[in-house]
C-alpha cells in the first residue's frame, strides 16, 4: 500500500496526469466506509448521487436532495482524513440559476467537500466558470448523465454516433476552458474516451469508458459485492461482502435462538 500521510489536494490530482500516473476514485456515503476506503489509499472519495440508489433505496438519482448530500458529505468528511472529497450537486440544485448553483455548491464545501461534481457540457460552462471564479473547484461529468435518464431513454451507452462524439469532445474542451479540474466520462466508447483524454490537459476519470482514461471511478458497493440488483457489466467485483453480511447475521440469529449467544458465565461456587 502506498499511502501518503498528508491530505490529497487538487494540484496532486492534476500532477498525476502530467506524470502519467493513474488516478483512483471510489464512492463513499458514510463515515465508516470513508474511514476504510481512505485507509486503502484511494485518491478521491465521491459522495455521488448514487447515494439515492445505493443507500436510500430509490430507483434513480433524481430524488436525492441537497439536505441528503450535505448530511452524507459531513459523514464522509468525518471518516476520511487523506482522500480528496468530491460531492455531487444533486438534480435541480444547480440547473435553476447560477446563484442557486453557487449557494448549493458552497453548502457542500461547508459540509467538508473539497470540490463539487455536476453533469452537463456547454449548458453548464457558465455555471462552472462562476463556481471556479469564486474558489469552488469543479469536476465535470459527460457521457451518460444519470440525472437526464428520462431524456436519454434510460441508462444507456452514449456518444456512439460520430456527431455525438464530436459534441462530447467540444463539451469536454468547454468544461476545461471554464476551469473544471477533472471530468468524469461515463459509459462512452473506449476510443472516444481515449480521444478526450489525449485532447485535455485536465484528467479524465472513466466509468464504463475503457482503459485509456487518466483514472477510474466505481461505485464502492458494486466493487465490494454489496449492491442488490443489477450490476453494470463494466464493474469488476473485487469482493463478495453481501454473502459475508448475510452469513454473519444468520449465525447471530441462530446462536441467539439456540441459546449459544450470549454465553452463560460460569457460576462461582
Ligand atoms: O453518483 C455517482 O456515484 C457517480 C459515479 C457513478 C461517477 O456519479
Amino acid at each position: 500500500m502506498n499511502t501518503p500521510e498528508r491530505a490529497i489536494r487538487i494540484p496532486d490530482i492534476q500532477a498525476k496526469k502530467a506524470r502519467g500516473e493513474k488516478i483512483t476514485m471510489l464512492t463513499a456515503y458514510d463515515a465508516a466506509f470513508a474511514r476504510l476506503l481512505d485507509r486503502s489509499g484511494v485518491d478521491m472519495l465521491l459522495v455521488g448521487d448514487t447515494l439515492g440508489m445505493v443507500v436510500l433505496g430509490y430507483e434513480n438519482t433524481l430524488s436525492v436532495t441537497m439536505d441528503d448530500t450535505v448530511r452524507h458529505t459531513q459523514a464522509v468528511h468525518r471518516g476520511a482524513s487523506r482522500a480528496l472529497i468530491v460531492a455531487d450537486l444533486p438534480f435541480l440544485s444547480y440547473h435553476t440559476s447560477v446563484p442557486d448553483a453557487v449557494r448549493n455548491a458552497g453548502r457542500l464545501l461547508q459540509a467538508g467537500a473539497s470540490a463539487v461534481k455536476l453533469e452537463g457540457g456547454h449548458v453548464m460552462a457558465a455555471t462552472v466558470e462562476r463556481l471556479v471564479s469564486i474558489g469552488i473547484p469543479v469536476v465535470g461529468h459527460l457521457g451518460l448523465q444519470p440525472q437526464s435518464m428520462h431524456q436519454l431513454g434510460g441508462f444507456r451507452r452514449q456518444a456512439t454516433r460520430p456527431e455525438e462524439q464530436e459534441r462530447l469532445l467540444a463539451d469536454a474542451n468547454l468544461l476545461q476552458e471554464a476551469g473544471a479540474f477533472a471530468i468524469v466520462l461515463e459509459c462512452i466508447p473506449d476510443e472516444v474516451a481515449e480521444r478526450v483524454t489525449a485532447q485535455l490537459k485536465i484528467p479524465t476519470i472513466g466509468i464504463g469508458s475503457g482503459p485509456h482514461c487518466d483514472g477510474q471511478v466505481l461505485v464502492s458497493y458494486d466493487l465490494l459485492g454489496l449492491s442488490g440488483g443489477v450490476i453494470p457489466p463494466f464493474v469488476k467485483q473485487y469482493a463478495s461482502l453481501a454473502e459475508t453480511v448475510v452469513d454473519a447475521a444468520q449465525a447471530f440469529s441462530n446462536e441467539v435462538r439456540s441459546g449459544e449467544f450470549p454465553a452463560r458465565k460460569a457460576r462461582k461456587k
